[in-house]
């Protein structure tokens, strides 16, 4: 489903240049549970980027669904990332005045679906993650765990291809993070495929696979035998 080859980013900081990402090699199948792992500064929001199709490479190749995305324009690149990708960030990223319906149907407005069709979706997708009871909440009108499973929510809601979270549970405490992951768990279960970064253990315990990223290079890819599953 995914396939990096070669993949490489730099920064141009005035003089100095920053290789944020150093010839990068990942395959990820369809259905996966990944957790990117390593050090402040490795890169691993960098690829998680490039895999999203936010940001393109310095150099390499990026095969998402088979096709290449560095030969794709800018509105293009937009239009996969819009159908194929599905976005969870550490601070939520919710749109204060809009209600947790509106904000999950979002990214339905882009594609062109009808108003009730977008709300039924949305309804539907913010039934999934618990929530079908806040429809009409504002984001500030919610907990910490509930407003990260807005945004869970609509990540989903356009049925993407890929589930991509940097540090989802990084502004949650201990008894919210354990609830989001049994969320992550139960989607990987129903044949979501996932990638999540993270630098807690614990979290990426919940995975199958551990890609472990160190100055900008892959230095580590196996599997997770000793998984742990939370029950949501
Ligand atoms: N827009 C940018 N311009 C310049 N340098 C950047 C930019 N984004 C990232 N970098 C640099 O690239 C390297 C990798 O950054 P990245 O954000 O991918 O790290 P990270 O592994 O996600 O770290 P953290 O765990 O702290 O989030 C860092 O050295 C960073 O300073
Ligand atoms: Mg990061």
């Amino acid at each position: 489903m995914i396939s990096l080859r070669g993949i490489s980013k730099r920064y141009q900081m005035g003089e100095e240049e920053v290789l944020a990402l150093d010839g990068v090699d990942l395959d990820i199948g369809r259905n996966e549970y990944v957790a990117l792992v390593g050090a402040s500064g490795s890169g691993k929001s960098t690829l998680m980027n490039l895999i999203g199709c936010l940001d393109t490479p310095s150099s390499g190749r990026y095969l998402l669904n088979g096709r290449d995305t560095s030969t794709l324009r800018d509105t293009e690149l937009a239009q996969v990332r819009n159908r194929e990708i599905g976005f969870v960030f550490q601070s939520f990223h919710l749109l204060p005045r809009m209600s947790v319906l509106d904000n999950v149907a979002q990214p339905l407005v882009y594609r062109g679906v009808p108003r009730a069709e977008r709300r039924r979706l949305a309804a539907e997708a913010l039934e999934r993650v618990g929530l079908g009871n806040r429809l009409g909440h504002r984001p500030n009108q919610l907990s910490g765990g509930q407003r990260q499973r807005v945004a869970v929510a609509r990540a989903l809601v356009g049925r993407p291809s890929l589930l991509l979270a940097d540090e989802p549970t990084g502004n949650l405490d201990s008894r919210t993070s354990a609830e989001i992951m049994a969320l992550f768990d139960e989607l990987h279960h129903d044949g979501q495929t996932v990638l999540l970064v993270t630098h807690e253990p614990d979290i990426a315990a919940h995975c199958e696979r551990i890609v472990r990223v160190s100055d900008g290079r892959v230095v580590e890819d196996a599997p997770n035998p000793g998984r742990k599953r939370g029950t949501h």
